[in-house]
């Protein structure tokens, strides 16, 4: 009779093992641990580097099928959230698991609303940077200042101090977003106005010049209502994985919240879109495509905004902000890439080398696209994933808290350097030629 169980056989020993296969067809990594050739043997680990294939934690948010292209928080489809939420509904879904009624939705909103204003202590922190600081590189170091600004969210294991820490920061990264940009203007920031909406009120804290009220354009904000939706939760994704990571040590959500930030700083995460668009830029017009197919076929590089660790399928986000793109062209004007990018799309999707790896266009494909139609420096387009993102980390890191199963974030590794070899004076170590190769190696 089948059974939910793994057997098996170690050859050095001759033993035999019966390991229990849990839900989802997962095995505990501890379990290996009794497999061992005498008992003072460690036991087996799995060597798993960049966790392709090790599940850190059971999560009830986001799920996502890579190989048939489904994306879902809370069980409900980014298509629909897509088409008929916004992004603080979203986000209160993310965060507390169920869409929020009426008078909850109204609360949430207030709540949030309530802690978009920063301390003023935090707009002079962000004038010391300098003049053409990136503005990721300014809210990696903000978000981790509030945490000197808020040593109550050192309590972590109070719940009421999690759901303030959420607020506030939900509230808050939209004016530290702006105020980075502004700052990269040189011009004066702009305080939040709470009469418009989460996006419209990040319009106005960005583009506000002399008016005394700023409109925002609504399908504009409703196209950064839709991207944010989009970018609000991604599983165990690096940054999520490090706001995991760093806050499994129990430090303040702000300072994890900043790892995460940074995590999301890197060309391959959030950088990805900015890197997508160069590479448009650079192929510059539809006839230089097959030159540049060739290229990424002879592995002289890759194609930015292609490809995903989990979608090996169509990633449902690029599907969206595909047509999202037309809708605000509409009001912006066209951005000539999309040309380049809807054919390289055509190009790449029938070539072997793309279909073979399964290699197809991720969010990042199109989301710079629309960003740069809107006016957005590239510098910001990182940023602009941040925002949305935060909802995602805070309910990463409040389910790690709560998971009784969870620790501080320790793995193992192989050790593959030198045995013991014991210290030797200054002038009676090995000749520089043979320390200089190993010394070159090293970093
Ligand atoms: N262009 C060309 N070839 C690629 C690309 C690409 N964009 N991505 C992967 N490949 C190829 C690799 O060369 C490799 O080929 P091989 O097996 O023949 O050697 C194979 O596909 C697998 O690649 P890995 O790097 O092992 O795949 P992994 O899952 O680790 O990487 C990643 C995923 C980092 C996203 C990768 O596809 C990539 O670098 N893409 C471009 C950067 C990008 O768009 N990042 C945004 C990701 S989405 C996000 O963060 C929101």
């Amino acid at each position: 009779m089948a059974k939910n169980s793994l057997s098996i056989v170690d050859n050095r020993t001759g033993k035999s093992y019966e390991i229990p296969i849990e839900e989802g067809g997962v095995i505990r990594a501890s379990a290996l641990r009794n497999i061992k050739t005498s008992p003072e043997d460690f036991g087996l680990m799995s060597y798993d580097p960049a966790f392709t294939n090790t599940a850190s934690c059971r999560s009830k948010i986001t799920f996502i099928d890579g190989d048939k292209g489904i994306l879902r928080y809370r069980g409900y489809p980014i298509e629909e959230l897509a088409e008929k939420s916004n992004y603080l509904e979203t986000a209160y879904l993310i965060v507390k698991g169920e869409l929020p009624d009426r008078e909850h939705y109204q609360r949430w909103e207030n709540n949030i609303k309530i802690h978009t204003m920063v301390h003023e202590s935090i707009k002079q922190f962000m004038q010391g940077y300098r003049y053409d600081a990136h503005p990721m590189g300014m809210l990696l170091g903000t978000v981790g200042a509030l945490s000197t600004f808020y040593p109550d969210a050192a309590n972590i294991n109070d719940l009421e101090s999690r759901r303030l820490q959420t607020r506030r920061l939900i509230g808050k990264m939209p004016t530290l977003a702006a105020f980075a940009y502004r700052h990269t203007r040189g011009l004066p920031y702009v305080y939040p106005d709470n009469d418009l909406s989460y996006t419209g009120n990040f319009m106005s804290m960005l583009f506000k010049m002399t008016e005394l009220k700023y409109k925002p354009n609504p399908v504009l904000e409703r196209a950064l209502d839709v991207l944010f939706i989009l970018h609000a939760d991604h599983e165990q994704n690096c940054s999520a994985n490090a706001m995991r990571s760093v806050g499994s040590s129990q430090p303040d959500p702000y300072a994890a919240a900043a790892a995460a930030v940074a995590a999301l700083y890197g060309p391959l995460h959030g950088g990805a879109n900015e890197q997508a668009i160069r590479g448009l830029m650079e192929i510059g017009s539809v006839k230089n495509i097959p030159d540049m197919i060739k290229r990424v076929k002879n592995r002289e590089r890759r194609l930015m905004g292609f490809g995903h660790r989990v979608y090996k399928n169509y990633d449902p986000r690029a599907k969206i902000l595909k047509k999202l793109a037309y809708e605000v062209f509409e009001v912006t004007g066209k951005n000539p890439l999309i040309d380049i990018a809807v054919e390289l799309e055509r190009i790449a999707l029938e070539d072997d080398y793309f279909v073979s790896h399964k290699l197809y266009p991720n969010v990042d494909f199109y989301s710079g696209i629309i960003y740069q139609a809107m006016g957005f420096p590239m510098t910001m387009f990182p940023v602009l994933f941040a925002i949305p993102r935060t909802a995602g980390w805070m309910a990463q890191w409040a389910e790690m808290v709560r998971d009784p199963e969870q620790a501080i974030a320790r793995p193992r590794q192989v050790y593959i350097g030198e045995q013991l070899r014991h210290y030797a004076p200054i002038d009676q170590r090995p000749k520089p030629t043979q320390r200089e190769d190993a010394v070159s190696e090293a970093i």
